[in-house]
């Protein structure tokens, strides 16, 4: 048993104040240690990519299978160049219109450039510049390029806020940089490029497709067309196949057009469960949630903005466990923009477990 270390990171003070808060956390990171740090995304626990036995930890610490490779998180350009092989200008293109930011881009990697257990023998890495100063900060100041997996347990939702990393980390980690709520809240966009002027989203996250589209408009975009066509295909992205971020109850997804339709369906389902005494509970949009009557009702913030949606997706997902809640709907939503990647998750979390009415 580790004791897991708290660091309170100031996010928008001075940048030597952040220093100086940084400095145990850089120091233990450098020496093969593992420190969980806060994203614009998620939390990551991080560990030094080049260290093998650090590498290790990070699956030990999560659980997670071993062919699922990490993100590599970077500071700087010069840190790029000791990653990965010389990359097409379409990379360079998007790098310089959305880094920082939840993009992470698959190019080449060179050999022996970071551990055999990032990658997962793949003959490619993972790179994103993370948007946040604190992570950007530690980056620098432990002088190591960052593997870094969400820093949940696997299968769990992944952490928006400190709390949760110690919630399913603490004792297994050497400590946790505390930036307060993450901004997105769902992970970053993972990209390929097959080709020249072909971008293909293998996770879609934080940057929208259209995003993409306008950063680099003479390319194609080649998405998935919604959360459930995914999963017909080939997991080309490993992590993609297994189950993520669930909750403990049973979630189901409800869609549709009509939104009263919605409403009613999930309603008549919690009322036939009343005889059973399960605990009940619905993840809804603000213009319905007065309309459920269920144990624990949660919002996701107004359908308008799914920005917030994405925001407090994962820690509704948690609360419905803390709560003991056994039986759990929510509302689908659109899958443009940001709603993409937010159904994704969703659908993710219910095992896919989807109804469309
Ligand atoms: O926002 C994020 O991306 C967060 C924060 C911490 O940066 N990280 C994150 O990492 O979500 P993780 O390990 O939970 O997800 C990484 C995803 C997995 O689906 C993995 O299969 C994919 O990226 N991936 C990593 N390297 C890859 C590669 N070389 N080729 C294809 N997919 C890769
Ligand atoms: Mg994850």
């Amino acid at each position: 048993m580790t004791i897991t270390k708290v660091w309170r990171a100031a996010v928008d003070g001075d940048a030597a104040v952040l220093a100086g808060q940084l400095e145990e956390a850089a120091a233990l990171l450098s020496e093969g240690h593992l420190v969980a740090f806060p994203t614009e995304t998620v939390y990551g626990l991080g560990a030094d990519a080049r260290n093998t036995k650090a590498v290790e930890g990070i699956f030990r610490a999560k659980g997670r299978p071993s062919d699922n490779p990490l993100i590599v998180h970077i500071a700087d350009e010069r840190q790029l160049g000791e990653l990965v092989l010389p990359y097409p200008e379409l990379a360079r293109r998007l790098m310089k219109e959305l880094w920082p930011g939840p993009l992470t881009i698959v190019l080449p990697v060179r050999p022996e450039a970071v551990s055999p257990l990032v990658t997962a023998g793949l003959s490619t890495v993972g790179v994103r510049m993370p948007d946040h100063p604190a992570a950007l900060a530690l980056i620098r100041q432990s002088g190591c390029p960052v593997a870094a997996p969400s820093a949940n347990r696997s299968g769990r939702p992944s952490p928006t806020l400190a709390e949760h990393v110690l919630e399913d980390l603490d004792g297994k980690i050497s400590g946790v940089v505390d930036g307060g709520a993450t901004g997105v809240g769902l992970e970053s966009t993972v990209i390929e490029l097959p080709d020249s002027d072909t971008i293909r989203i293998l996770r879609p996250g934080g940057i929208t497709a259209e995003q993409l589209q306008s950063a680099a408009p003479e390319a194609t975009i080649d998405a998935p067309a919604s959360a459930k066509s995914e999963i017909t295909e080939a997991p080309r992205s490993p992590g993609m196949k297994y189950t993520h971020y669930a909750p403990e109850g049973d979630l189901t997804i409800v869609q549709g057009h009509d939104p009263s339709e919605v409403t009613r369906y999930i309603q008549e389902q919690i009322n036939a469960t009343k005889a059973s005494h399960l605990k009940t509970g619905v993840l809804v949009f603000d213009e319905r949630r007065t309309a459920y009557e269920a144990d624990l009702v949660l919002t996701y913030g107004s359908e308008l903005h799914l920005e917030q949606a994405a925001h407090r997706l994962y820690a509704a997902l948690r609360r419905f466990d803390a709560e003991g809640v056994q039986l759990i709907w929510a509302e689908g939503c659109s899958e443009e923009g940001i709603g993409l990647a937010l159904m994704n998750r969703l659908a993710k979390a219910a095992g896919h477990q989807i109804v469309r009415i």
